[in-house]
């Protein structure tokens, strides 16, 4: 039970056209002499990294870069990243790219700073004090890891993804320039937006703040649905809705590409304080086993988890029918409802996410166990409005198999 809720979110947001162009006059406000910018060689290639750092470099400031991020990065990658980060010294770090490489840089400044190994981190509030200053600025739309608490990281022995979650870990200043965003191919826009949408809908009809489940004194970031967060998932779901096919098809659309990175960091502010829940909880073990991307997977499971939700949350679904376009008038409450679970289908289906969990070479025999894995993910299956067994969970698997 809570009587309280709280808000954060990264120090500064500057968000707009060319605010990359402020990096520098950012990094010499919060004192960087010398900074790490953790990307890949994707973005190295698009010419992002060159963009970013050349006028840094020109006013006088120090960039040594790490090009080796990975999509859904593993121990190993956060391992090369921190062995990069010890010879160049340095007092910032800057993320710059999709969720994985800002949540590498984010794990590296938390083992820079405090030492150890990235799996010391792995849980909720393992990591004791602030971190190096980071700077994150991202170029999908989008996890919202520029104002989140989390990193993920991939545990490739125990193929699931693991999560480091603390406050500490939201970034002094994130630099949302949807212009970054332009270079993204169709999946990458595709499955990034839907992770978005999923942040939404998962803040949005998450646990009320006061039912949280909490043991007496313990303080977690997730912390169940408050009225602030509530604002923020709702703007999301309704600018996801006018523009994530429009970005996704028409890739130079910058006002979709505006739109877009808007709701993924108003996502990323709700879910970061509510909490994310079943669809993640499920995406963990089935992204560690297929290597899918998290955002494709997270977009097959959606609508599945969202039948199961329904009960609890009719009134909520028909609100996040109309935010996404739906004509509702005039229906009762269930139909209603169930015209959100239909507009995430048509979503889903315009932009290309897989629909079924074999079409990502899931066999049935693996079902049992990915539910198993999931249940053990305790800190976000309790942020689900209806609470849930392991044989729910295998249920949702079967239906989305
Ligand atoms: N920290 C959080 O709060 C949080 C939240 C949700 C998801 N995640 C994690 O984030 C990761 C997924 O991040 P993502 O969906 O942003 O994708 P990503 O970072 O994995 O990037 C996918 C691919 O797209 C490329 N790419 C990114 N931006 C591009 C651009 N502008 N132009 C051309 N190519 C580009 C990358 O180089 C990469 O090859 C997963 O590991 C997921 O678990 C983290
Ligand atoms: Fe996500």
């Amino acid at each position: 039970m809570r009587e309280t809720w709280t808000f954060h979110t990264a120090g500064e947001l500057l968000f707009g056209r060319r605010a990359s162009r402020q990096l520098g006059e950012v990094l010499r406000r919060i004192g960087c002499k010398r900074a790490l910018l953790v990307t890949d060689a994707v973005l190295e290639k698009a010419g992002l990294v060159e963009h970013v750092s050349a006028p840094v470099r020109e006013g006088g400031i120090d960039i040594h870069v790490f090009s080796e991020g990975e999509p859904e990065p593993s121990f190993r990658a956060a391992e090369a990243c921190l062995s990069k980060a010890r010879q160049a010294e340095p007092d910032a770090v800057i993320g710059l790219g999709g969720g994985s490489n800002m949540d590498l840089a984010k794990i590296t400044a938390t083992v820079l700073t405090h030492g150890g190994m990235a799996r010391d981190y792995v849980g909720e509030d393992r990591v004791p004090g602030p971190i190096l200053p980071l700077v994150c600025l991202p170029t999908t739309a989008g996890t919202g890891s520029e104002v989140s608490a989390a990193a993920v990281l991939t545990d490739s022995d125990n193929q699931v993804k693991v999560g480091v979650l603390s406050n500490y870990l939201r970034p002094r200043v994130a630099i949302v320039d949807p212009l970054l965003t332009v270079s993204c191919p169709r999946k990458i826009t595709a499955d990034s937006g839907i992770d978005a949408l999923t942040h939404a809908i998962e803040a949005y009809t998450a646990v009320d703040n006061e039912q949280f489940p909490l043991s007496p004194d313990e303080r977690s970031t997730y912390q169940g649905r408050h009225p602030l967060a509530d604002c923020l998932a709702e703007k999301a779901i309704s600018l996801i809705g006018t523009h994530l096919v429009r970005a996704v098809h028409q890739p130079d659309d910058l006002a979709a590409r505006e739109g877009m990175a808007l709701g993924a960091t108003l996502a990323g502010m709700a879910f970061s304080n509510v909490g994310v829940a079943v669809v993640h909880a499920l995406e963990y073990p089935v992204g560690g086993a297929t290597h899918c991307s998290h955002g494709a997977g997270n977009g097959l499971l959606l609508p599945f988890v969202m039948r199961f939700n329904l009960p609890a949350r009719r009134q909520e679904f028909s609100r996040i029918a109309r935010l996404l376009g739906e004509e509702v008038a005039g229906l009762d409450e269930q139909s209603a409802a169930e015209r959100a679970i239909t507009a995430v289908e048509k979503l889903r289906s315009a932009i290309g996410i897989p629909q079924r969990l074999r079409d990502l070479g899931v066999k049935e025999s693996q079902l049992s166990s990915l539910a198993e894995k999931a249940f053990a993910i305790k800190r976000i299956l309790r942020v689900n409005p209806r609470p849930v067994t392991v044989n729910d969970l295998e249920g949702i698997l079967r239906a989305a198999f």
